[in-house]
């Protein structure tokens, strides 16, 4: 882990949040690179679970909600850790997660293990709506971005007409007041999800369960999570919440061991028959060829994209020896990204930066290729530490415009350029004309 933390933080993809004020826990930020990964993350996962689809539809919620919300949903009551404090240390730990040394539980900081008894310590972030501090303008950061969709269910359904089976998906950031954020941007206190709630009939709960089990588990594979790094859990019924008839927990074996990217959950009618009891106003769905009213089941896949960044970064990362012309060996550090998610596609490299030609022709590819896939651009250094600056963001193309391109060489090879594959370090020729219509159906 530490290598990846460390490569993440030289090259741009995720910094500590407040960093020169120390720091600040559970928190972070994503720089250029980052921000890339990240949003490709995203975008495919709006592309397959949205855009590419007849029976789900987007939105996008407020992160403040009224209170209400969060007491109908049993957020406010129940959405706790249990936590102890460490009388040695004073540091405050989650109960759940204490070593235990011969059978006694004891402090992770110092060892200690006088500890006071498990309280129940609310996660949602507590804040004030509007200029007064009191009871009536409490209200939360949202936990978890499913309630806006469910308060909004009617809404939605009216203006985009669904019949059911039908969806509505959600990106954005929730928040949660970790006891402990631990694993780098695996548990941290802002984060971001990707969720659908998928609204069915009551018979159809377990089937669409298996469904999106296998969805998503696709959706991992194909944006390059080796799939014998992926499992699935059945969660136990005593660990399942207690509306669910049923949740997969999709797991990555991270370097700190195997954890959750993702929970498949059938939360049956529970959210919606909360929200209608708790407001007043119906939310249930007639069904016009049955003619039944009823309230629908919710089967929801909920990915974390911060856990799934992270998951990309650890399944990317590599070492290897390499031998350059000189037969000297080094090691090169790459990031095996699948081209579609990879935060630059192409990086275009004019043999030297002196040499007019070669940077216009260069900048010519720069243009071409730009409205279709992000590009870097870079003429400073050797061409061979220009590839390894990319090996190590993970780009998977490089273009170099040399002398050939130029037609100095053979007339033959005028505007063609070498184009050099990330993992195979395989260079080819490849006419800038066509470099777009090579490059394109790979990084789609
Ligand atoms: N909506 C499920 C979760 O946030 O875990």
């Amino acid at each position: 882990m530490e290598k990846i933390v460390s490569l993440c933080k030289r090259r741009g993809f995720i910094f500590q949040s407040s960093e020169i004020y120390g720091g600040l826990n559970g928190c972070w930020d994503y720089g250029p690179l980052g921000v890339e990964l990240k949003r490709n993350v995203k975008d495919y996962w709006w592309r397959v679970m949205v855009r590419e689809r007849d029976d789900v539809v987007g939105m996008d919620g407020a992160i403040l909600m009224s209170r209400a919300v969060w007491k109908a949903s049993g957020h406010e009551e129940t959405f706790t850790d249990p936590m102890v404090d460490c009388r040695t240390c004073k540091v405050r730990l989650r109960a759940d997660q204490l070593p235990e040394k011969h059978g006694v539980k004891q402090c992770p900081n110092c060892g200690g293990k006088d500890l006071t008894e498990p309280r129940a310590f609310n996660l949602m972030f507590k804040t004030f709506i509007g200029a007064t501090e009191d009871e009536n303008s409490v209200t939360y950061l949202r936990p978890e971005t499913a309630q806006s969709i469910f308060v909004q269910f009617k809404n939605v359904l009216d203006t985009a007409r669904k019949k059911l089976p039908f969806g509505i998906a959600q990106i954005g950031k929730a928040f949660r007041n970790e006891i402990n954020p631990r694993n780098y941007i695996f548990r941290s206190r802002e984060f971001e999800q990707m969720e659908l709630e998928y609204f069915c009939r009551p018979e159809q709960g377990m089937e669409f369960l298996e469904y999106w089990k296998e969805e998503r588990i696709k959706f991992y594979e194909n944006i390059g999570l080796s799939r014998e790094k992926l499992h699935v859990l059945t969660v136990p019924d005593t660990d399942r919440a207690f509306y669910s008839k049923g949740t997969y927990d999709i797991e990555y074996d991270f370097p700190f061991g195997r954890q959750e990217l993702e929970g498949v959950a059938y939360r049956t009618d529970y959210d919606l028959k909360q929200h209608q009891g708790a407001s007043g106003k119906p939310l249930d769905y007639f069904d016009e060829e049955t003619k039944q009213r009823f309230i629908p089941h919710v089967v929801e896949p909920s990915a974390g994209v911060d856990r799934t960044v992270l998951a990309l970064l650890c399944n990317a990362y590599d070492e290897e020896t390499v031998t350059d012309e000189k037969g000297k060996s080094e090691t090169r550090i790459v990031m095996r990204f699948h081209p579609r998610i990879a935060p630059v596609k192409v990086g275009v490299f004019p043999l030297l930066k002196n040499n007019e030609q070669l940077v216009s022709k260069a900048r010519e590819i720069v243009a071409l290729l730009r409205p279709q896939m992000n590009v870097f651009y870079d003429e400073t250094g050797a061409i061979g530490r220009r590839y390894r600056r990319q090996d190590e963001a993970g780009t998977p193309f490089g273009v170099t415009v040399d002398f050939e391109t130029l037609g100095e060489k053979d007339q033959a090879l005028l505007d063609t350029v070498t184009l050099r594959h990330r993992d195979s370090m395989k260079q080819e020729r490849v006419k800038i004309s066509e470099l777009a219509s090579v490059l394109l159906p790979q990084v789609q």
